[in-house]
C-alpha cells in the first residue's frame, strides 16, 4: 500500500480534502463576479483564463517535478592514475551544481516525453473543454444555482469510476451518494440568499442578460466530462509509475493545442481580434479567477492521487456549506433551519461514504487501463 505522506503532521490526503473544499466556494463567487459584473462587450477572453491557467499549472507542475527529481549517481572517472593519486570528483553531490542540474533536466525530460505520455491527451481535451463550459455555465447561472446544478458530477463520477475503474461500491455508499444530492439540494434552498452580496453588486451594476437555457447545459456537458476526465486521469495516476508531478506537466502540455482553439476561433467574444487582444479586459478579478483555478487543479490532482474523485466530490459539496458560513460570518447572514438540516445531511453522508472497509488498491484491478 502507499504510504500516505503528511504536512505538519497532518495527512495530505485531508489536507488536500479540506483545501479544496475552500478553493472551490471562492472560485464559485469569484468566477460568477468577474463574468457578470461588467457588461458583456466589457469582459475578458474565457478562453485566455482557460490558456493560463494550463500554462501558469503546468510551469508550477515542471518546477516541483524538477526537484523531486533525484540527482544521477556520479560516474567514475574514466581512468585511475597510476601513482594512485586521486583526481578531485565532479561535484555532483550538491543537487543545484551546473552538472547536475543538466542531468536533471535531461531526465525530467525523457520523463515527461515517455511514451505513454499520450494517456494524458484524453483527459487535457477533456478538461479544457470542462474548463470552457465552466465560464459559460458562470456567466449564465447565478453562483448559487451555478454550485448546486454542479454537484450532478459526483453521480456521474461514480458512475465512471464503476464503469471504468471496476470500483465496486456497497449499497450504503450508493445511498450515500443520493443522500449527498438530496442534501445539497437543501442546502440550496437556503444558498439563493446567501449570495446576496453578489447579487446586489452584480445587479447594480446591471450589466450582464444571463440565460438559464445555456447555463444548464453547459453545467450538465460540464458534469459529463468532470466525472470522465477525472477518473481517466485516476486511472492513469494509478494503473502506472509516473511521477504526479510529471503527469501534471504532461496534462498542461496536451491542454495547449486544444486551450488555443476557443481563441483563435472566437469571432465574436472578447477574443475577436485574435491574439493581439488575448489580455484586453484582462483585469485583477480575471488574474484572480485564473489563481483560483490553478490552485484547484493542483490540489485536485493530489486528492485524486492520495484520495478518489468520489470522495473528492464529497469535499466540494462541503464547500456549500463553507460558502454559506462565510456568508454568516461575512455578512451577517441568520442560519435557518433548512441550511442546518441540508448541511447535516450532507455531513451524514460523507461519514457514511466512509464507513466502509478499504477497497482494493485500483492498481490491483486487472485490465482497468485502456
Ligand atoms: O470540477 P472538477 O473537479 O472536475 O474540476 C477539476 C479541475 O481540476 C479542472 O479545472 C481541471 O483542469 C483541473 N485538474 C488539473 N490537474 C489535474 C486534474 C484536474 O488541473 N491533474
Amino acid at each position: 500500500a502507499q504510504a500516505v505522506p503528511s504536512l505538519w503532521g497532518m495527512p495530505l490526503k485531508y489536507i488536500s480534502l479540506v483545501t479544496l473544499a475552500i478553493q472551490n466556494s471562492l472560485l464559485t463567487i469569484i468566477m460568477h463576479y468577474s463574468r457578470v459584473s461588467t457588461a458583456p462587450s466589457h469582459t475578458y477572453s474565457a478562453g485566455t483564463a482557460v490558456l493560463m491557467n494550463e500554462v501558469l499549472k503546468g510551469a508550477i507542475s515542471l518546477a516541483i517535478a524538477f526537484t523531486r527529481i533525484e540527482t544521477p549517481p556520479s560516474t567514475p572517472p574514466p581512468y585511475t592514475p597510476l601513482d594512485g593519486s586521486r583526481f578531485p570528483q565532479p561535484s555532483l553531490n550538491s543537487r543545484w551544481s551546473p552538472r547536475a542540474v543538466l542531468a536533471r533536466s535531461r531526465k525530467l525530460c525523457k520523463d515527461v516525453f515517455s511514451p505513454d505520455c499520450w494517456k494524458l491527451s484524453i483527459p487535457a481535451i477533456l478538461y479544457v473543454i470542462q474548463n470552457n463550459l465552466q465560464y459559460v455555465a458562470a456567466s449564465n447561472l447565478e453562483a448559487a444555482t451555478f454550485q448546486v446544478s454542479y454537484q450532478m458530477k459526483i453521480l456521474t463520477t461514480a458512475g465512471f469510476s464503476v464503469l471504468l475503474l471496476r470500483k465496486k461500491l456497497t449499497p450504503s455508499q450508493w445511498f450515500a451518494l443520493l443522500f449527498l444530492a438530496i442534501g445539497v439540494g437543501i442546502v440550496q434552498i437556503q444558498a439563493g440568499s446567501a449570495k446576496d452580496a453578489v447579487k446586489a453588486a452584480v445587479a447594480a451594476s446591471d450589466a450582464h442578460q444571463m440565460n438559464a437555457m445555456k447555463g444548464f447545459l453547459a453545467v450538465a456537458a460540464a458534469c459529463f466530462t468532470s466525472g470522465l476526465a477525472g477518473v481517466y486521469f485516476e486511472m492513469v495516476l494509478k494503473n502506472s509509475q509516473g511521477d504526479l508531478w510529471v503527469r501534471n506537466v504532461q496534462l498542461s502540455l496536451f491542454s495547449l493545442l486544444p486551450a488555443l482553439v476557443p481563441i483563435l476561433f472566437d469571432h465574436a467574444g472578447p477574443g475577436a481580434r485574435g491574439l493581439s487582444g488575448l489580455f484586453d479586459n484582462f483585469g485583477a478579478w480575471a488574474w484572480a479567477t485564473v489563481g483560483i483555478q490553478v490552485l484547484g487543479g493542483l490540489v485536485t490532482a493530489l486528492v485524486i492521487k492520495y484520495s478518489d474523485n468520489i470522495l473528492k466530490g464529497f469535499a466540494t459539496s462541503l464547500s456549500i456549506v463553507i460558502s454559506f458560513l462565510a456568508s454568516v460570518a461575512l455578512f451577517d447572514f441568520h442560519m435557518t433551519f433548512t441550511f442546518v438540516l441540508g448541511s447535516g445531511v450532507v455531513l451524514i453522508a460523507t461519514w457514511l461514504y466512509n464507513q466502509q472497509p478499504k477497497q482494493a488498491p485500483v492498481g490491483l484491478v486487472p485490465n482497468a487501463m485502456p
